[in-house]
C-alpha cells in the first residue's frame, strides 16, 4: 500500500478485472514489452531494501515452529498490485531453504542473489492488475547481523523465537517489500507444540487458537491496519499474559517468567501510558495495544506495531512510555525514508520528556538545558540525515530530536504546538511522511517561515543558536 498511490490503484481496480484475464494473443503480444521491476526503491540508506513495480496489500504469513530445534516450515502468501508492466519482480528475502515459488497459482521460477529473490511468472503481470504470490521456505531462520545496527530479524530465544527487525530485518523471515514506503495488512498462522504460547501483532482470532492437530496446536493473529514490514513480530514460547482494556481497546501484554521481575508493570505501566498519550497525540491509531517482556539478548526494544517487544523486560516506564509513543510516531505516521529517522526517535523520547514534565518529574525545559550543555562532539551529527550507520545515535537523533521539537515548542508556543502534534498524527494516520512535511505543517501551524530553524536543528552539525 503506498498512500500516495492508493486512487491510481482504486481506478485500476474499478476498470480492470481483478486478475486480468489471459487474453491470449492479446497479453502475449503485449507483454513483449514488459519489463523487470526495480530491485530496489532508492532509498538513500537501504539501496536494496524494497522492489519496484508492485504494491503489496497483504501479507499472510504461515508459520510451524519448534522451539526446541528452531526448525521452522513456512507459506508466506502475498497480494500484490502491479504498478507496471513485469515481465519479473524482485523480493527481499535473507531467510531459509526456499522449496517452492508460485505467482497465481502457478510455479514460477525464481533466483536468490544477496538480499533479492528474483521472481519471473509464466506469464507477464499487467500494470494494475493484482497478483499473489506464494513463497514455501523451510530451515532456521538467523537473524540479520549488521556492524554498526547490530542483531535484528528473527532470534531464536531459548524457549522459542521472538522477531524485532528495525531497519531491515523482516527479510530474515518472510519475503518483503521490505521498505517503510509500503505498508501492508497482515495475517498470522503460528504452528507450535501444544503448550507453547504465540503472540503477534494485532488481534488473536478465537480466542488465539485455531485449530490442534498432531500435538500442534495453530493460532491466528491479524493486523488490520497497514504496518510496514520492520514492525511485523511474533513471539513464541513460554509467556505469562495478561489481558485488559485502555483507550477502548484491548490490552494485551505478555512475558517471559525469565523477564518476570523487570516485566512486573508492563501491564499497569502500557495502560497509564496508552491513556495518557491517547489524550496529548490523538486517538490511539490501532485496535489494539499491549506489550512483550523476552530475553532476546539484541540490547533494545522496538515499538512492533500495536505491541512492543522488550528485550529484558520493560524495566523502566520510561522505555514503556518511548515504545507507545511509536505507535502514532513511526507505526501510524510512518516514514518514507530512513534518514528521517528523527521524526520516529525525536519524537518518541520527546513523548518521555512530557510525560515527566506531566507526572511530577522534571520540566521538559529542564531536561533541554541539561543537554543543551553539551559540548563539541554532541553536535557533530546532522539529525536530519545521520548516516546510515548513525541512524540510532542517541545524541545525534533521540536527544538532539527531541530537543529539536522542543525548541520549536518554545518557539511557536504551546498553543500551536500541542494541537499541532495532534494535526499531524490526524492527517498522516497510517500513512507515510518526509521532514518536509513536518516542517510545512509547522509553518502552517504557526504563520512563521521556519526553514532557518529547522536548517540550525536537522541540518548543520554545529550547536544551534537559541
Ligand atoms: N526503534 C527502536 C527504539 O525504540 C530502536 C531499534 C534499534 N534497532 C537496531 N537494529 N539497533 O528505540
Ligand atoms: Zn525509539
Amino acid at each position: 500500500m503506498f498512500p500516495r498511490l492508493i486512487s491510481l490503484a482504486a481506478l485500476a481496480a474499478v476498470s480492470l478485472p481483478l486478475i486480468a484475464p489471459a487474453g491470449a494473443s492479446a497479453a502475449t503480444a503485449r507483454t513483449e514489452t514488459f519489463k523487470p521491476g526495480s530491485a530496489g526503491l532508492g532509498d538513500p540508506y537501504f539501496p536494496h531494501a524494497g522492489n519496484g513495480g508492485y504494491d503489496v496489500g497483504h501479507y499472510d504469513i504461515k508459520l510451524r515452529f519448534t522451539p526446541k530445534s528452531h526448525h521452522l516450515t513456512a507459506t508466506t502468501t502475498i497480494t500484490a498490485t502491479a504498478t507496471a508492466d513485469l515481465s519479473r519482480f524482485n523480493l527481499d528475502y535473507s531467510g531459509p531453504k526456499i522449496t517452492k515459488v508460485e505467482v497465481n497459482g502457478t510455479r514460477a521460477s525464481y533466483r536468490r542473489t544477496g538480499q533479492e529473490l528474483v521472481v519471473t511468472p509464466r506469464h507477464g503481470l499487467a500494470s494494475g492488475s493484482q497478483f499473489t504470490v506464494e513463497v514455501s521456505y523451510a530451515g532456521t531462520p538467523k537473524p540479520i547481523k549488521d556492524k554498526a545496527l547490530g542483531l535484528e530479524g528473527w532470534i531464536n530465544t531459548k524457549d522459542g523465537a521472538t522477531v524485532v527487525s528495525e531497519p531491515d530485518g523482516a527479510r530474515s523471515w518472510f519475503p518483503a517489500n521490505d521498505n517503510p514506503q509500503d505498508k501492508a495488512t497482515f495475517t498470522f498462522h503460528v504452528s507450535v507444540p501444544v503448550g507453547v504460547t504465540v503472540l503477534a501483532n494485532g488481534e488473536p482470532k478465537n480466542a488465539g487458537i485455531v485449530g490442534v492437530r498432531h500435538g500442534y496446536t495453530t493460532s491466528k493473529w491479524e493486523m488490520s491496519h497497514p504496518m510496514a514490514t520492520y514492525l511485523a513480530m511474533v513471539a513464541i514460547g513460554k509467556f505469562k499474559v495478561t489481558e485488559g482494556m485502555v483507550a477502548g481497546v484491548p490490552s494485551i501484554t505478555a512475558y517471559d517468567p525469565a523477564v518476570a521481575k523487570k516485566s512486573k508493570y508492563l501491564h499497569r505501566t502500557t495502560e497509564k501510558a496508552v491513556q495518557w498519550e491517547s489524550k496529548v497525540f490523538g486517538p490511539y491509531p490501532f485496535s489494539s495495544t499491549g506489550g512483550i517482556g523476552d530475553k532476546l539478548g539484541v540490547g533494545y526494544a522496538l515499538e512492533t506495531q500495536g505491541r512492543p517487544v522488550y528485550d529484558g523486560g520493560p524495566g523502566e516506564d520510561l522505555e514503556i512510555v518511548h515504545e507507545l509513543a511509536h505507535q502514532w510516531f513511526g507505526d501510524s505516521v510512518g516514514l518514507r525514508s530512513w534518514k528521517d529517522i528523527w521524526l520516529n526517535e525525536g519524537f518518541a523520547s520527546y513523548a518521555e520528556w512530557l510525560y515527566e514534565e506531566q507526572h511530577g518529574g522534571p520540566s521538559a525545559q529542564k531536561t533541554f538545558d541539561k543537554y543543551y550543555k553539551q559540548k563539541a562532539h554532541f553536535w557533530d551529527l546532522k539529525t536530519g540525515n545521520p548516516g546510515r550507520k548513525d541512524m540510532f545515535d542517541w545524541n545525534a537523533v533521540y536527544l538532539r530530536g527531541a530537543m529539536t521539537l522542543h525548541a520549536l515548542r518554545v518557539k511557536i508556543g504551546d498553543d500551536v504546538f500541542f494541537p499541532m502534534l495532534k494535526t499531524w498524527t490526524e492527517e498522516h494516520r497510517h500513512g507515510t511522511v518526509t521532514t518536509r512535511d513536518f516542517v510545512e505543517l509547522a509553518e502552517r501551524s504557526s504563520g512563521q517561515d521556519l526553514d532557518p530553524f529547522f536548517d540550525a536543528w536537522l541540518y548543520t552539525a554545529a550547536k544551534p543558536k537559541l
